[in-house]
């Protein structure tokens, strides 16, 4: 664990009554207080570059197949007025959401091979602790402080296990079936014998038919949707109420913790 902290600041200014003094600018507004605060500040580097940019720009891949995917399920009356031919309206929408579940796929076997190389937070998104006691009593404790049931609740460097739980089941396995069921049907458009087809093309049968597979993947929306309402929620509920920094580590990587007790 690295500690101490960087304020980019010019060196040592005296700040009165704050002990061995740290580097901080701006002394007119800084109470000793303050410097009895940051000097106990701890940071961990967590989550690595490609992991965050993988975040943003998958989270953008998915608000684009929601709703086109969404308009694709539910076709709006009339996209535009006039012919569909010459307006084309629904065929930019597919576009979209074909383009997006590329970026998705390619993006996702980017974060498996960040998996097998980052550091090890970058591996909690693929599996969970199921046979660990201390795990679960962990997840049920995080659930009751979701709940408002605890007072204080603990401090995580990587993920919480309630979250890791969630990442997993409603997000990791609800885009690997998205994926699959994706571009089996994205397979049926390519045609027979399409990488698609000769990849995902088994798919279609299993689930009885490709109607079968449109209903499922329709499905699978709404299932990524559970996890993104709450996943939002939480990331700015626990970065008020945490006792750590959550969405600055999504941005900047580093995790910077509110108080230095042990636990
Ligand atoms: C989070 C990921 C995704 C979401 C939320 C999503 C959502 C949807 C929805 C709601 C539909 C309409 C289903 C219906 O009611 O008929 C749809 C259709 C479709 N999606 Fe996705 N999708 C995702 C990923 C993908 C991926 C990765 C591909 C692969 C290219 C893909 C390809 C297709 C295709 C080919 C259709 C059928 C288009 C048509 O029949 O005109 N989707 N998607
Ligand atoms: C479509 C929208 C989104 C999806 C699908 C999504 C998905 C995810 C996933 C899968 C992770 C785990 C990352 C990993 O371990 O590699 C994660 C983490 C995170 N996301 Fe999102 N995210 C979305 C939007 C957002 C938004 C809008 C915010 C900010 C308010 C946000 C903030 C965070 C934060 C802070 C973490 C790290 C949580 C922690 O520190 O334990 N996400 N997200």
């Amino acid at each position: 664990m690295t500690t101490g902290m960087s304020t980019g600041a010019k060196p040592s200014t005296a700040i009165a009554g704050g002990g061995p003094s740290p580097a901080v600018a701006g002394a007119d507004d800084v109470a000793p207080e303050d410097v009895a605060s940051l000097q106990k500040i701890t940071s961990v580097y967590v989550y690595e570059a490609p992991v965050r940019l993988w975040h943003w720009i998958n989270a953008l891949a998915i608000v684009v197949l929601a709703v086109t995917g969404y308009f694709i399920g539910s076709p709006p009356p009339a996209a535009a007025p006039g012919n569909t031919f010459d307006t084309f309206w629904f065929g930019y929408i597919r576009y979209a959401h074909f383009a997006a579940g590329y970026v998705l796929a390619v993006g996702f076997l980017g974060r498996i091979y960040w998996a097998i190389v980052g550091n090890h937070h970058a591996r909690q998104l693929f599996y969970v602790a199921l046979w660990s006691k201390k795990w679960w009593k962990e997840v049920l404790f995080e659930l009751r402080w979701y709940f408002f049931l605890e007072k204080r609740p603990k401090k995580y460097v990587g993920h919480n296990p309630l979250a890791q739980f969630a990442m997993f089941f409603l997000f990791t396995l609800g885009v690997t079936f998205q994926i699959v069921t994706g571009f089996a049907l994205y397979g049926e458009g390519l045609g027979e014998g399409s990488w698609a087809d000769t990849l995902f093309g088994w798919v279609i049968p299993l689930f009885g038919g490709s109607m079968d597979v449109h209903t499922w993947h329709h499905l699978g929306m709404w299932w990524i949707m559970m996890f993104i309402l709450t996943h939002v929620y939480v990331a700015i509920r626990e970065d008020i109420m945490s006792r750590q920094s959550i969405v600055s580590t999504m941005i900047s990587g580093t995790r910077t913790f509110k108080d230095d007790l042990p636990d």
